[in-house]
């Protein structure tokens, strides 16, 4: 851990070319914030930063098909986007996008230094383009059989069967997505990133990582073998413009979507210090080698966020074959630990808005809340492996272990405490069978906090539900609703009084421990305890205006007067942390209200509908 508390958490960057499904979410948004909550609860100082990733074919291509201008289809989704996210409770300290005035001046920074420091390789190279509209075919537009493995459906842009990335000219028998026609190559000059260069280093540098999970690490070795110049510019009208005299003017070539949204780590770092009145504030989270950089995302981005984005910084910190010196941002930190998740998919198949498979965030918020999704993903979502969502495992899920077995014994403790005293109860001599409940609770704190800081959030929350079936099976075996029928049972010592001060002890440390997976349920909760003030803090949404400590160059920059919503919060003033709080006799208690609604069976059968069970 960093000498200064600090901790960097870097979460992928949504495209902007629609609203977010939950098969987003459960890749790179609800771990991220599980993860930046328990550190904040164990009182580190976290930086949490993302955005919208709004360049590229992916935007441009929506933009045509809903024909509209590619940016005003950006503040659209950019704006749903933000709803969505904030919506889910997700605790960034600040969620942006990447076109900003200042987004655009860091990321020209990191060219300026690449290319300064030789790293950046002017190339004629091959490009396509579409012989019935004369366009150019984006890369990823491009399919074709990988000339490494031989898989049929590889992309102009890389290879989902072996990872690697390509050149759609290397395709074998290339074509058109859209259309199916063979693309013609003509000669287009680009900039590569030199990565033969930047080899070794990597290399080092991924032998040094110690604790990423096993295919992350095995993946990123492989990734090595075969590395070739990349190019990071682009034949595209829409994007960042290259900061070299004779390109920044000319607005057909722009910086490729994933050489600028990496960057976007850094650049939202920038400019969450310049919205926080101290410009240098985002130094102690990268320019100190001890602050660790956790990265989050679905396993199609491991690529760029354990090749390309270590690549731009060794290149940028001169520390290539090339050699070189660091710019102005001095010496970046490479990320620490990439932590990956597989794919969420719908009755087999990958979420896709275009085939109809698809269950939107904001439909789902809307008819269940955010917590109900976070506790599905965060208990059975794709951590490992690909993973399928069906509403019968939902409505499953939802109706036995958070409302049967979590809400109903909050709910059935604190009732039985608020009628029979009114408040917390004074207990009297424990047993064994108490001690050894609220043992179980005490050393629970390590165990789900270990698998907490290690990013095992499904061993995290299945060792909290564990405590949570201990404590329902405690309940029914001293049966204090029996124990209220004794004589004295409302005098400070008795025997009900000792099992529901022990019951709302151990209610209360499972409260704590739920509290980074399910933080609007345990504000609730922690109220239901007859505590007060903010437990678990709160995204909230701001509107700002752009605003950027240097002005980017070129045709094409961003309105520095325009104004967008970004996520932010201060979550420094919550009361949450990692550590058991003692249950005080004598603390006020209400008739709780319930606390999670059960869901209909009928929906395990029919889906809601908005996304309806497909027969
Ligand atoms: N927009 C990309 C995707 O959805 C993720 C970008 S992550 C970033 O796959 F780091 F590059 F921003
Ligand atoms: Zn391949």
């Amino acid at each position: 851990m960093s000498e200064t508390n600090n901790v960097l958490v870097c979460v992928a960057w949504p495209y902007a070319n629609g609203p977010r499904h939950i098969g987003h979410v459960a890749g790179f948004g609800v771990p991220s914030d599980v993860f930046a909550r328990y550190q904040r609860m164990q009182g580190r100082n976290v930086l949490m930063v993302s955005g919208t990733d709004e360049h590229g074919t992916p935007l441009q291509v929506q933009a045509d098909k809903e024909g509209v201008p590619v940016k005003e289809m950006a503040d659209r989704y950019n704006r749903q986007i933000v709803q969505d996210l904030a919506g889910l409770g997700l605790s960034y300290d600040l969620f942006t996008r990447t076109t900003t005035s200042n987004h655009y001046a860091v990321v020209q920074e990191l060219f300026t230094g690449l290319y300064d420091n030789g790293y950046m390789i002017k190339e004629t190279t091959l490009g396509a383009i579409s012989p019935s509209t004369g366009r150019t075919l984006p890369d990823r537009y491009i399919e074709g059989t990988c000339p490494i493995c031989g898989a049929t459906d590889a992309r102009g842009d890389q290879c989902d069967n072996c990872g690697n990335q390509l050149d759609p000219h290397e395709l074998i028998n290339p074509r058109s997505k859209i259309n199916g026609e063979t693309p013609d190559f003509i000669e287009t000059e680009h900039f590569l990133l030199d990565l033969p260069s930047l080899h070794d280093a990597l290399k080092t540098w991924l032998e040094g990582r110690e604790d990423w999970r096993p295919n992350v690490i095995k993946f990123s070795l492989n990734l090595l073998e075969d590395m070739r110049p990349r190019a990071m510019t682009r034949d595209i009208d829409w994007g960042v413009p290259v900061p070299v005299e004779g390109w920044q003017d000319n607005n057909a070539k722009k910086l490729y979507v994933w050489f600028d949204a990496v960057i976007g780590y850094l650049s939202a770092s920038i400019e969450w210090a310049h919205r926080t009145g101290d410009d240098d504030a985002w130094k102690a989270f990268w320019q100190d080698p001890s602050v660790p950089g956790y990265y989050f995302m679905g396993k199609d981005n491991i690529t760029f966020h354990s090749q390309i984005w270590p690549a731009e910084l060794l290149g940028y910190a001169g520390k290539g074959a090339k050699g070189g010196a660091a710019h102005a941002f001095g010496e970046l930190n490479l990320p620490t630990e990439i932590v990956s998740s597989e794919f969420l998919t719908m009755s087999g198949s990958k979420f896709s808005s275009s085939k109809g498979v698809v269950i939107y965030v904001k439909d789902f918020l809307a008819e269940f809340g955010p917590d109900a999704l976070r506790y599905f993903i965060s208990v059975a979502g794709p951590e490992n492996t690909d993973t399928d969502f069906t509403w019968d495992e939902f409505v499953r899920r939802t109706n036995n272990e958070l409302a049967n077995g979590w809400g109903n014994l909050v709910n059935r403790t604190v009732s039985m405490a608020h009628k029979n005293f009114g408040e917390v109860p004074t207990p009297g001599e424990l047993t064994e069978t108490d001690q050894k409940l609220l043992d179980l609770a005490a050393e629970a704190f390590d165990v789900v906090g270990r698998n907490l800081g290690d990013a095992k959030f499904k061993n995290g929350i299945s060792h909290v539900m564990h405590v949570v079936g201990e404590a329902n099976a405690y309940i029914a075996e001293t049966e204090p609703w029996v124990l209220a029928k004794e004589e004295g049972a409302k005098e400070p010592g008795s025997r009900l009084s000792t099992v529901l001060w022990t019951a709302l002890q151990v209610v209360s440390d499972c409260n704590t421990m739920l509290t980074p997976y399910l933080p609007h349920l345990s504000q609730r909760i922690h109220e239901t305890l007859g505590r007060e003030g903010v437990w678990a803090a709160e995204p909230e949404i701001r509107e700002v205006t752009d605003s950027s400590p240097a002005a980017p160059i070129g045709v094409g920059t961003p309105d520095p007067a325009q104004t967008y919503p970004v996520i932010t919060g201060d979550y420094t003033a919550q009361q949450a942390r990692w550590a058991r709080i003692d249950v005080v006799p004598g603390t006020a208690l209400a008739k709780p209200a319930p606390l999670v609604a059960k869901l209909d069976p009928e929906l395990a059968e029919t889906g809601p509908e908005w996304a309806p069970v497909q027969k």
